[in-house]
């Protein structure tokens, strides 16, 4: 089945308060983008993010430039709604991470949480880091969040990897400088633990790719 497809019927059938990596609030993300210590009006780019909340708290806090890019265009539709009038102040993309054309160097913070690690393929994991070198600014930061080591081998029915902070750092490579790292254990809706590893990097200044 095609991802999208897959990722649609997902979002159609589960209530998103029900889906296993569903959180009330994202607060370690948010605490992570408020500590990049950039302006209200950084460009944020939540890649992958489907439902999440996260953008509610950005918008709340004063954010002004906000996007939200995801293959589901239901699961867009479930935070355009709850966020009522205030959706107008948001960007929505739908699209495939790996396969997005969006403007070079137009992103501040790029946020990914449980998204990168549905990668499993060597070509795709390229073609979203070089996706990442071509769209955030140089010296932008890069939050991404996936399974540490011990975490679950599958999420919503599609295997994953797994990283440690020191794996995912090394497969972005040399042009992302790893600013620091810290795990979370989630508890997922069913009451089961999750191990995550969030790591916060900076792209690097130069401009030109490797
Ligand atoms: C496990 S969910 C995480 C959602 C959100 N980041 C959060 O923390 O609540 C993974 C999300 O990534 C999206 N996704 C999966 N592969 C993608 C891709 N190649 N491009 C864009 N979005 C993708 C799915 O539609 C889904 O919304």
């Amino acid at each position: 089945m095609p991802p999208r497809t897959h990722w649609e019927n997902v979002y159609s059938a589960v209530p998103a308060e029900d889906v296993s990596w569903f959180q009330h609030r994202a607060l370690r993300s948010l605490r992570l983008i408020r500590e990049t210590g950039l302006p209200l009006s950084a460009s944020i780019l939540d890649v992958g993010g489907g439902a999440s909340t996260l953008v509610d708290d950005l918008l709340r806090e004063g954010y002004s430039s906000l996007a939200v890019l995801d293959l589901s265009e239901v699961a867009l539709s479930i935070a355009k709604a709850r966020l009522g009038d205030h959706a107008q102040r948001v960007i929505w993309i739908v699209a495939d991470i790996t396969h997005a054309g969006m403007p070079d160097h137009s992103v501040d913070i790029w946020h990914d949480r449980a998204v990168f690690h549905f990668l499993t393929s060597d070509v795709d994991r390229q073609a979203y880091i070089d996706t990442v070198l071509r769209v955030v600014k140089p010296d932008g930061h890069v939050i991404v969040a996936t399974f540490d080591e011990d975490g679950p081998t599958r999420c919503s029915g599609l295997p994953v990897m797994r990283y440690s902070a020191g794996a995912l750092h090394s497969t972005f490579g040399a042009p992302f400088e790893l600013l620091a790292h810290e795990r979370e254990s989630h508890t997922t809706p069913g009451g089961n633990i999750q191990q995550f590893v969030y790591c916060h990097c900076r792209r690097s200044g130069s401009s030109a790719r490797p």
